[in-house]
């Protein structure tokens, strides 16, 4: 760990062409804002920046379902983001956009320079074109047949049926999404980064933290998961990359550079270059030089994102960096994984997803509540995931139960027994639960507060916030053990004096809760400082300067001081807040890919598995009991099946193929361990297993004859 001067601090621009979910949240957004909030409080000079990437297909398709312009879209979302980043208090220095002029020329600048040092190759491929509407095609923009599994809506780069990754030559049946004509082949020519000549120095970069020898960061310090990322793409061997494309939404490829017409810039290319903009555009509005953030050795960057965009920001914008010349190389780029929800991956087009913009129209007063859970549930490491239960749990048995338990204990008795002063405690006074005097036993007490306090401060540092925020709650569990064992509610009768040592140590521990939480949840700082009767942090070295009086010994809030009156912190919240929660998730079917396009007679075999992921599915024989339709869906039947050990709901889609009264007694084969999902607000425990005849007809999956129920199928 080595201290620099300055530090620049970015959270990935999200695409502004959708609204917030959690994910986006837990991955690089709280992070982010935790880490800053925390240097702030450490005194360092440090920029926090984000905006919105308002450029690429991404936005335009959105534009194209949604019959807006382009600029309609970024508009919409961009005004959303601000207030979604407001509300959930993510603290940036400046929230910019990559649709603004300092953004277009400042991403132009760099490409030019690029151009001129000849760092660019220019090739002539070909592309399809759409004829009818004269237009080169996105590959997003393409849809066909995937030639691997015959899914006839594959797109150009991907079929989302399969998850195959194509490109859009390989499609058969290629046809244009803006007009479905079919596509030509045209020439067109880009210019190309040619990131294999960068593989050498990436590689000692990632690997060593050295360019050419010279120290760059400790890799010991990144993540493994990121590194591990980076040396497979490293591995792999990189392959030069086109860094302009035939659009007409983007930056344009500036006018001086011949052959410029109708060719845009990458959005990979511009993206990431929004950061340098946006901090242009803080200088400018904070009288700083942005240089001193991007030009200069002394300064630290980190890039706060998620996982899927790794090879971005560790290898293609470091080789546009480098290549320019003047710029520094992120220190780290502390990628989180994905936050699942309700045992699924978080889809934006089957909408399974908590957005956040609703939590807050939901549930405006629990912005911290929502903090803590994801924060405790923060995917630094390893995938995690979000359940509406456990976000229940975490705000009932540790903010109610132990923090908000805490404060308020402390706040009640020392307006009982004090009038609300800090008392004064005789230093000589011995204590009746300790072997020492009172005195002693006091400064023992700070200063493994403040032991713990650097631990706190350690976690956060190394980017492992989860256990940053453990320590926060470890405090307050140490607190509650203060009061439990000295019981000062009794001992303020037989010895008034030890009681006042006591209490004005807890008040101490109050206050250390108020500075330390304010990088989790700042509101709750605020709040836990007004019960002191102590003003709101401005995150300008207030945790360097608590620990330094620690250190010393020194009293944090004086005796005499006059707190404030008792107010909650936290709030139990209630089964049916879960209920209302739940229910709002309806997990939306992918439209299914029609019968009569898929050609091929017997389907294609899908990828291979292992055998460990054979051996997770635990599939049993079952009867069904009852059969019902579902209200409001033609195609789905609500089934009780008993599986000898217990009866249990599932909702199956076989509507079209059996009638509700034919059924009952009908033995069936089901998946028994699939996480449980609500179709149409019934929770749905398994699935029952069918064949699918080449007409699309499904039939049950016979059970062998005589199989009792709840009998392993393996
Ligand atoms: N918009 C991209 C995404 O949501 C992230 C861009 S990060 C930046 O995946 F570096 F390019 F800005
Ligand atoms: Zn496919």
């Amino acid at each position: 760990m080595r201290d620099f001067k300055r530090y620049l601090v970015t959270s990935a621009l999200p695409y502004a062409n959708g609204p917030l979910h959690i994910g986006h949240l837990a991955g690089a957004y709280l992070s982010a804002d935790v880490y800053v909030r925390f240097m702030r409080l450490m005194g360092k000079d440090i920029v926090y920046i984000g905006g919105s990437d308002e450029h690429g297909a991404a936005i335009t398709m959105r534009a194209l379902k949604d019959g807006l312009t382009p600029q309609e879209v970024v508009d919409k979302y961009h005004d959303l983001f601000v207030k979604t980043f407001e509300n959930v208090g993510i603290s940036f220095d400046i929230y910019h956009r990559t649709s603004d002029p300092l953004h277009h020329e400042t991403s132009q600048d760099i490409f030019r320079t690029l151009y001129k040092k000849g760092l660019f190759t220019e090739e002539e491929s070909e592309q399809y074109y759409d004829p009818e509407v004269n237009q080169f095609l996105a590959d997003r923009y393409i849809k066909g047949t995937c030639p691997k599994c015959g899914n006839p809506d594959a797109y150009g780069d991907q079929c989302e049926n399969c998850g195959s990754t194509l490109s859009p030559t390989e499609l058969i049946n290629p046809r244009s999404v803006l007009s479905g004509s079919e596509p030509i082949l045209k020439k067109t020519k880009h210019w190309f980064l040619p990131l294999n000549d960068h593989e050498t120095w990436l590689r000692e970069w990632i690997e060593e933290g050295t360019v050419n020898g010279e120290f760059k960061h400790y890799p010991d310090e990144w993540k493994n998961h990121v590194i591990g990322q980076c040396k497979s793409w490293l591995d792999g061997g990189l392959q030069p990359r086109a860094m302009t494309r035939d659009l007409d939404w983007g930056v344009d490829v500036p006018h001086d550079v011949p052959g410029h017409e109708g060719k845009k810039l990458y959005v990979w290319l511009d993206a990431p270059i929004g950061y340098i903009s946006a901090t242009r555009q803080w200088a400018k509005d904070n009288g700083k030089k942005w240089e001193k953030y991007w030009k200069d050795d002394d300064c630290q960057l980190i890039h706060f994102i998620g996982k899927d965009n790794i090879v971005f920001h560790c290898l293609i914008f470091p080789a546009v960096l480098k290549a320019h010349g003047d710029f520094v190389l992120p220190y780290n780029v502390p990628a989180n994984q994905f936050m699942n929800l309700e045992g699924a991956k978080i889809s934006t087009s089957r909408n399974w997803a908590v957005w956040v913009h609703e939590y807050i129209e939901d549930l405006p007063d629990k912005i911290d509540e929502l903090r803590y859970c994801m924060i405790k549930n923060m995917p630094e490491l390893k995938d995690t995931e979000f359940t509406w239960k456990s976000w229940q749990d975490a705000n009932n048995n540790e903010l109610v139960a132990n923090l908000a338990n805490f404060i308020n204990r402390v706040v009640v008795l020392t307006n009982k027994y004090y009038d609300g002063k800090v008392p004064a405690f005789d230093e000589d006074a011995s204590f009746t639960g300790s072997s020492g005097d009172d005195s002693e036993f006091y400064d023992s007490e700070m200063l493994s507060l403040h032991d713990e306090l650097q631990e706190l401060c350690q976690s956060i540092r190394t980017f492992d916030f989860r256990s940053g925020l453990k320590s926060l709650m470890d405090i307050s569990t140490k607190g509650n053990q203060l009061l439990q064992y000295n019981e000062p509610w009794k001992l303020v009768k037989e010895d008034p004096e030890t009681t006042k040592t006591i209490m004005n140590l807890a008040i101490q521990y109050v206050y250390v809760l108020g500075v330390a939480a304010r990088p989790f949840m700042p509101e709750t700082s605020d709040k836990i400082l007004a019960l002191l009767n102590i003003k709101p942090l401005k995150e300008k070295g207030e945790l360097l300067k608590l620990l330094d009086k620690l250190c010393e010994g020194e009293t944090l809030i004086k005796a005499k001081h006059q707190i404030g009156e008792p107010l909650h912190l936290f709030s139990r919240i209630d089964d049916s807040v879960v209920a209302t929660q739940m229910a709002k998730l309806v997990k939306e079917e992918p439209t299914p890919v029609p019968a009569a396009v898929a050609t091929p007679t017997s389907k294609p075999l899908r990828d291979p598995i292992t055998y460990d992921d054979f051996i997770k599915m635990d599939m049993r024989v079952a009867t069904i009991l009852a059969a019902e339709k579902v209200a409001n869906a033609d195609k789905l039947l609500q089934l009780t099946v008993d599986l000898g050990f217990e009866q249990r709901t599932v909702v199956s889609g076989i509507a079209n193929y059996y009638k509700p009264e034919e059924i009952i007694g009908q033995k069936v084969t089901l998946l028994a361990n699939l996480a449980p999902r609500k179709i149409k607000g019934i929770e749905s425990k398994g699935m029952i297993l069918m064949s699918e005849n080449s007409d699309g007809v499904l039939k049950f999956v016979a059970a062998p004859e005589g199989a009792e129920n709840g009998s392993q199928i393996s």
